[in-house]
């Protein structure tokens, strides 16, 4: 790692900064009495400014799965900013390392997807994905087939029309009213779907959430359906494996597409290059960002499948759409960099092999608690439930806080994460060693502890 500077000598004098002049992503000047300011980090750790070690457990925010000091990102960086910092991506205008990235992309995501509009991030791809849904079904000659079916704990990001496609209720009332058009579905929750009896399985029932909807609607109304194939933000949800194949099966018979948000799941995390490969279906779009750069470069983008993109090319019309940092020449230095990283260090393997060790260990430490009520995860993405009553499955009051105080225990034994509500979020970059993983799982354990006995 190389000399990192601070200019201040303790974490609370760079606080009194921060307020002073920053407002931060879901800004809270209580949440961020206690915040840390984060200066260097090495691999799955992160210090902050007063020389305190932590494991960093959600990989920045999801994203960071090669860890932080990987020179090899610093250096494509630095060569392509000298080289050219940066140059117009729109029609009319390429550059030679967006060109390589879209033909690596093509090699590595799904077989029907070949085709890449890269954008900043995350919230970005959904709009975008949203706008280029619509605008397939009017060239299709289906203009009225507009709405977007997402589902409940999805989280697509926070731009308006992602936040209208986000499931998550907590982050609507502020700014209602929200875009018409726009629908939510209960999702798999395994642990919590409640199955009707007559239903074949409880993977079918939670699919066929989305035929209900789309017949309520009308299937000459409905452009797309968007899911993670883990949700991730929602509190790491991983579907029954009966239940992508259903959902395939409703979109093809009512000509609804089918959108992967693989901004977690894309790129290794759950074990497959992305995340719908574990149940061999195959999306018409996708969608991705955090660990294409490894988080050092914000870089995002949607994948198009060869039908559609054939569409769009025969209109005869530019597609009125645009970024001014898509295709950025930097960005996507650092994502071909990456690339070389997740290959030549197998990040897919990695995160099957430690993922499995690290739910066990997490169910090992957790599982008989009488407070944890389900650890559940798919490779390096885990998530611990904690409820009040174990066999009736019975939550705590949101009041109680339960997950946040868990949160503030493990922070006192040095790890960081996020928490859902009360559960608890374990998804550490992918280049974690196995004794670290070990020591996730005792951390957790004993914060749990702590806070319920
Ligand atoms: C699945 C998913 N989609 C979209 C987003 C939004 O990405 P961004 O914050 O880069 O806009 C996120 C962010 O966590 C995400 O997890």
């Amino acid at each position: 790692m190389g000399e990192i500077i601070v200019t201040n000598a303790t974490e609370s004098k760079f606080i009194n900064r921060d307020v002073a002049h920053l407002i931060h992503p879901l800004h809270s000047p209580s949440a961020h009495a206690s915040a840390k300011v984060w200066v260097t980090g090495d691999g799955a750790f992160i210090e902050d400014a007063d020389g305190n070690r932590f494991i960093d457990c959600l990989s920045g925010l999801w994203n960071n799965t090669a860890g932080n000091g990987r020179t090899e990102l610093a250096d494509a960086a630095s060569q392509q900013m000298r080289q050219m910092g940066f140059a117009s991506g729109y029609a009319g205008s390429s550059n030679p390392r967006a060109i390589e990235l879209s033909e690596r992309l093509a090699e590595i995501t799904y077989p029907n997807i070949n085709h890449f509009y890269l954008t900043s991030g995350g919230g970005e791809s959904t709009d975008s994905n949203i706008k280029l849904a619509r605008y397939y079904w009017k060239l299709k000659g289906k203009p009225d087939k507009t709405k977007v079916i997402s589902r409940i704990w999805g989280y697509h990001g926070v731009t308006l029309a992602a936040m209208c496609a986000t499931g998550i209720s907590s982050y609507w009332p502020m700014f209602e009213p929200r875009i018409p058009g726009f629908f939510h579905i209960p999702g798999p929750y395994p642990y919590l779907y409640e199955t009707p009896d007559d239903a074949p399985s409880q993977g079918i029932a939670a699919a066929n959430e989305l035929e209900k909807k789309i017949l309520e609607e009308g299937a000459d109304t409905v452009a797309m359906f968007i899911a993670e194939p883990v949700q991730g933000a929602g509190g790491v949800i991983v579907p029954q494996d009966d239940y992508f194949k259903r959902i395939r099966e409703i979109c093809d018979a009512y000509d609804v597409l089918l959108v992967s948000d693989e901004v977690i799941t894309g790129f290794g995390r759950t074990g497959r290059m992305f995340g719908l490969e574990h149940w061999d279906v195959q999306p018409d779009l996708i969608q991705f960002a955090k660990a294409i750069t490894s988080g050092y470069f914000p870089l995002g983008g949607i994948g198009i499948s060869d039908e559609i993109a054939q569409v769009m090319n025969d209109s005869g019309s530019p597609w009125m759409h645009a970024y001014t940092y898509s295709s950025h020449p930097v960005g996507c230095a650092v994502a071909l960099a990456m690339l070389d990283i997740i290959e030549k260090e197998d990040f897919v393997a990695q995160a099957q092999t430690k993922g499995k060790r690290m739910l066990v260990k997490l169910k090992e430490a957790l599982g008989d608690h009488p407070h944890v009520g389900e650890v559940r995860g798919l490779g390096m993405m885990c998530g611990v439930e904690l409820v009040k009553d174990k066999a009736s499955k019975q939550m705590f009051d949101a009041k109680d806080g339960i997950g946040a105080k868990v949160h503030v225990e493990t922070v006192k034994r040095g790890m960081f994460s996020r928490v859902r509500g009360d559960v608890y979020c374990v998804a550490p970059p992918i280049v974690t060693g196995e004794n670290t993983i070990d020591d996730i799982a005792d951390i957790l354990g004993a914060s749990v502890r702590a806070v319920l006995g």
